[in-house]
């Protein structure tokens, strides 16, 4: 009897035989694996969500269509045009203005209207003292039809990129004024 009980003991209190332990083993790794193969699987749709507008900043580069070549003299002329921007998840339309003519060689180019002395924003020839100018209304910078800076303001106004194609004047992104060297 006692020598029963003690078998029966031992038995219990051994401990777990490789086998069993590698099958345990086994069945853990089977379904941990299991488990993070599907879980990775149902996060990386909601990663690439949340991730993805950040990636594609859309805005910046794009060319607008602006105004029809035909219409463009070779004095400056006011155009609007809307840009729409989606960044991250914050979509908006900005509305920009160029100050677009053709020069002596017959090239199109657009001016910005901000002002580089604090950016207010310029027109042009809109002041009787110094006509065949662009003038800021704030503290007085004048600009030369291609923009050079000729009082207060620090720099010439910048330019738009600009792409002409069927019959149409595009533009894109701001960048420095290079109308201004020419003219000079
Ligand atoms: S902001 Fe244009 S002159 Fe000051």
């Amino acid at each position: 009897m006692s020598s029963h009980n003690e078998h029966q003991d031992q038995s219990v209190n051994r401990p777990p035989s490789r086998k069993e332990m590698s099958r345990r083993q086994f069945l853990t790794y089977t379904l941990g694996g299991a488990t993070a193969f599907m879980g990775v699987g149902a996060i990386l749709p909601m990663i690439r969500f949340a991730v993805d507008p950040i990636l594609h900043k859309k805005g910046a580069g794009d060319f607008i269509k602006v105004a029809e070549v035909s219409k463009i003299t070779d004095e400056p002329q006011e155009f609007t045009f809307e840009l729409k921007q989606q960044d991250g998840w914050y979509a908006s339309t900005a509305t920009l203005t160029a100050w677009v003519r053709k020069n002596d060689r017959g090239e199109i180019y657009a001016l910005s209207p901000i002002c580089k002395h604090l950016g207010c924003t310029v027109g042009w020839n809109n002041n009787k003292a110094t006509p065949d100018e662009y003038h800021c209304p704030c503290h007085g910078a004048r600009y030369t039809k291609e923009g050079r800076n000729l009082a207060v303001a620090p720099k010439p106004l910048d330019q738009y990129k600009t792409k002409i194609e069927n019959g149409w004047v595009y533009l894109g992104d701001i960048v420095p004024n290079t109308e201004a060297a020419r003219e000079a």
